[in-house]
């Protein structure tokens, strides 16, 4: 059987920050009532030139060359995101061009916040297969374009980012379970219109795309959606939750990420929570969250870490991985890992 570790991972967010005192300043708010509800402090917003491929190009060369890889290692690119630069070429082609990864083919995966998640899962069955050694996963967004920053009921939530990470070919580590699930009935809950939708009688449509959210109806499902996902991986994997050395949750809201580690019986200091600092950042939420925690130093050899997510769709999962990074021999006799000192096509 291959397995698929995770031989480098880097983040990447824009400088500018907006606080929950500047939202007070634009909306009916209060930083008490976000804290509070939500556990956010601050959000980072892209800079009018930055796009979700310039963040991702960004991720994308910190992973890369964490994992000390050249562009041309890289079999396939894939980014998931909702905010692409375009409809068209993807968000994976402009950053294989913009790494110079001339071997690898590239595509964009979009499930919402559910979207890294998926297009880790299908990196991992391409490597599996044998069709991919090195697929370069990356999850990156620029929500504040889709933001309407008039309706405080979604504009405190959400930020932009990017998460990436080099997935290769192994002896042992890496994924060991993951669920996809999907209710398409739901869409209603949690959308956001784009250019190509319904027109009206005059052939007009939606004059401006931004994200519209049932929150209460949304908190409710997270919780018991992303309970039972993890439940499933571990039960697939044979496996129990006490077994779970870190959860690493999608950063939506502070105390959806505690109801599910209380649900599991995990105490709350084994749940990875940066969301105060980034707010919601959709796709880029999971790779940045575990970028960190192995920046942190929460990472292990032979950890067992157990990935969930959910969103638009409604769309929810969960994947069980096993941390190693020394799932390949080192090359050289150099340091090689998920965070050694970039040294080539990196920052
Ligand atoms: N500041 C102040 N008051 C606000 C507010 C804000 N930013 N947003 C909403 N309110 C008000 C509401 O208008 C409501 O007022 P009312 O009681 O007078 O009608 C009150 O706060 C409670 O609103 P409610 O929506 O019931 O609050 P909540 O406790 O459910 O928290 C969310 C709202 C959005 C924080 C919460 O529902 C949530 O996080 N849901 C999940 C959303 C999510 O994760 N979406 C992304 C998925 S990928």
């Amino acid at each position: 059987m291959i397995h698929s570790r995770i031989a480098g991972l880097g983040r990447y967010v824009p400088e500018g920050v907006l606080t929950n005192a500047d939202l007070e300043r634009m909306v009916a708010t209060s930083d008490q009532w976000i804290v509070d509800r939500t556990g956010i402090r601050e959000r980072h917003v892209a800079a009018p030139h930055e796009t979700t491929s310039t963040l991702a190009l960004r991720a994308a060369r910190i992973a890369l060359g964490r994992a000390r890889l050249e562009p041309e290692d890289l079999d396939l690119v894939i980014a998931s995101t909702t905010t692409p630069d375009g409809l068209f070429p993807s968000v994976a082609s402009l950053v294989q061009d913009g790494l110079g990864a001339r071997r690898a083919g590239a595509f964009d995966v979009n499930a919402a916040c559910m979207g890294f998640m998926s297009a880790l899962a299908t990196a991992t069955q391409f490597i599996g297969a044998g069709s991919a050694r090195r697929v370069l996963v990356i999850g990156a967004e620029v929500l504040s374009r889709i933001v309407n920053w008039e309706d405080r009921g979604t504009c405190v939530l959400f930020g932009d980012g990017a998460g990436a990470l080099v997935l290769e070919a192994s002896a042992f580590g890496g994924p060991l379970s993951f669920v996809l699930h999907s209710d398409g009935a739901r869409a209603k809950q949690l959308y956001a219109e784009g250019p190509c939708g319904p027109r009206d009688g005059d052939g007009n449509g939606p004059s401006e795309c931004y994200i519209h959210m049932d929150g209460p109806a949304i908190f409710k499902f997270a919780v018991h959606a992303m309970t039972e996902a993890v439940r499933e991986t571990l039960a697939s994997a044979r496996l129990g939750p006490g077994d779970i050395d870190l959860l690493v949750p999608h950063q939506a809201n502070l105390r959806i990420i505690q109801g599910v580690a209380k649900a599991l019986g995990l105490p709350p200091e084994r749940a990875m929570v940066n969301v105060q600092k980034y707010g919601n950042t959709s796709s880029a939420s999971i790779p940045m969250a575990l970028c960190e925690a192995a920046e942190e130093g929460r990472l292990d050899e032979g950890a067992r870490v157990a990935l969930c997510g959910f969103g638009g769709g409604l769309a929810w999962g969960s994947m069980l991985l096993e941390w190693s990074t020394t799932g390949v021999a080192p090359e050289g006799g150099g340091t090689r890992g998920v965070l050694a000192p970039a040294h080539r096509g990196g920052e």
